[in-house]
C-alpha cells in the first residue's frame, strides 16, 4: 500500500469511525508500518511513556502498528532507575523491554547521564571521588542490567551549554561540578566496557538553525565529539534530538555539514527525539501542520544529503502526549501538535515525510 492510499484509507476510517463510533482502536491503525518493518531502510521509532500503555487502548496500537523501535520517554532517566542511592528500580524500564521484544521492536536507553531528572541524592554528593564512584555504579548497574536487551544508550544527554560562551562550554550538572569535562570520558569508558557491542550516543538539541546560538552550538557540540575522538574515548553516535522550531528554518547546509564532519570523525548519527514545536505557527491546524511536515522533510533530507540516520525516533507518537505545552503552550490556547499522530490519533502530513524518509532511506 503507498502512503497515499495509506492516507485515504485513514481519512475514511476516521470518517466513518466518527459517524459510528466505530473503534477507536481503528482509528490508530496506520499503513502498518511495525509490520513492514523487514522492509524500510531505517527504523522508524517513538519515546513511550510506559503507563500508557496501559491506560489508553489507542496509544497502545498505534505504537503497535507505525513503529520498529521505541525508546523510554522517562522510565530509565536516573530519578527514576536508581530513585535511592544504591537502589535501582527496574520495573518500568523491564516493562518498556518486555513491550518492545513481545512486538519484535528494538528498544534505546534514554538516558544515563544528564543535568536533570537526577534523584535527590546526587545533591548530597560532595567531593569528585564520591562522584566519579555514583557515577560509575550507576551505570555499571543499568547498563549491565539491560546487556544484550538495549543496544544503543544516550550514555550523555545534552553536555553542552545551553547558550555556549565559547567552543568547550558545558552545561553546568552535578557532573560537571565534581568532575570537570572529565565526567564525559567516565561515563563513556564505563559504558562500553560493561558492554563493548553498544552504541554509545551523545545526545543534543538546538542544532539546526542559522540563528547565531544554535551555530555556537553546532561548533561546540563538534569540539566536544573530537576531543573525545582525539582521546581515544570510546563513542558511537552524534543523536539530533530534532526538537525543531516550527518558525526557524532549517539550516540545511550547516546541517549537512555537521552531518558529514560527524561522519569523518567515524561516527554514525541518529535523530533521536524528532517533533516540531508550533507556539508561533499559524493558527489553522491544516496549515500548520503543513509547515510542520515542511520543517521535518527539510531536517531530514539535509541530515540525509550527507549519511544515513542509523534510527528516527519522534519524541511521542500523538499530539495527547507530549511535553511540549510544558514550555512552549499557545498563546490562542489552541492544543499544540508537534507529533505524528493528532490527540484523536488522525494521521498528519508529519507522519507521512516520516515514514516515507524511512521506507526509502533519503
Ligand atoms: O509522573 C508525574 C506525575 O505523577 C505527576 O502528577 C505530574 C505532575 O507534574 O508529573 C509527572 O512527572 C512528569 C513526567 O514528565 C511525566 O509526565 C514530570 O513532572 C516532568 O518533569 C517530566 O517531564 C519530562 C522531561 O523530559 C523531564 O524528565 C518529559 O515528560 C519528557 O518528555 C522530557 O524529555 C526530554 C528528554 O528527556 C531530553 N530532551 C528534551 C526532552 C523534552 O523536554
Amino acid at each position: 500500500m503507498t502512503s497515499n492510499a495509506g492516507e485515504n484509507r485513514r481519512t475514511v476510517l476516521t470518517g466513518a469511525a466518527a459517524l459510528v463510533g466505530a473503534s477507536a482502536l481503528e482509528a490508530a491503525l496506520s499503513p502498518t508500518m511495525g509490520q513492514v518493518g523487514a522492509s524500510v531502510a531505517i527504523p522508524y521509532g517513538v519515546a513511550v511513556q510506559e503507563d500508557l500503555l496501559n491506560a489508553d487502548p489507542r496509544y497502545l496500537a498505534a505504537v503497535k502498528s507505525n513503529c520498529q523501535m521505541i525508546v523510554a520517554e522517562g522510565a530509565m532517566k536516573m530519578g527514576g532507575i536508581q530513585p535511592q542511592r544504591g537502589k535501582f528500580a527496574f520495573q518500568g524500564g523491564d516493562n518498556l523491554v518486555a513491550f518492545a521484544h513481545a512486538n519484535g521492536m528494538q528498544i534505546r536507553g534514554h538516558t544515563l547521564v544528564w543535568y536533570a531528572a537526577n534523584p535527590e541524592w546526587v545533591k548530597e554528593i560532595s567531593t569528585p571521588l564520591e562522584a566519579e564512584r555514583e557515577l560509575v555504579r550507576h551505570i555499571e548497574g543499568v547498563v549491565s542490567h539491560f546487556k544484550g536487551r538495549i543496544k544503543s544508550w544516550d550514555v550523555v544527554n545534552e553536555p553542552i551549554a545551553e547558550e555556549p560562551a565559547h567552543n568547550r562550554d558545558l552545561r553546568r550538572s552535578v557532573w560537571l561540578q565534581h568532575l570537570g569535562p572529565r565526567y564525559l570520558e567516565i561515563a563513556l569508558r564505563t559504558a562500553a566496557a560493561v558492554d563493548p557491542g553498544l552504541q554509545l550516543v551523545i545526545n543534543e538539541f538546538n542544532i539546526e538553525t542559522n540563528d547565531k546560538v544554535q551555530r555556537r552550538r553546532r561548533d561546540t557540540i563538534l569540539t566536544l565529539l573530537r576531543d573525545l575522538k582525539q582521546k581515544g574515548v570510546p563513542l558511537g553516535a552524534l543523536g539530533f534530538q530534532g526538537h525543531l522550531h516550527g518558525h526557524l528554518p532549517i539550516d540545511k547546509d550547516a546541517v549537512s555539514q555537521l552531518v558529514a564532519d560527524v561522519k569523518a570523525l567515524g561516527l554514525d548519527v541518529l535523530v533521536t527525539e524528532l517533533d516540531v514545536i508550533d507556539n508561533q505557527l499559524a493558527a489553522d491546524p491544516a496549515q500548520r501542520d503543513v509547515a510542520i511536515a515542511s520543517r521535518v522533510s527539510d531536517f531530514l533530507g539535509a541530515i540525509a544529503a550527507a549519511a544515513r540516520p542509523t534510527a528516527v525516533l519522534t519524541w511521542g507518537i500523538t499530539d495527547r502526549y507530549t511535553w511540549v505545552p510544558m514550555y512552549f503552550k499557545r498563546a490562542d490556547g489552541s492544543r499544540n501538535r508537534p507529533l505524528p499522530l493528532d490527540a484523536e490519533y488522525v494521521r498528519k502530513p508529519m507522519m507521512r515525510v516520516v515514514q516515507d524518509f524511512c521506507r526509502s532511506g533519503a
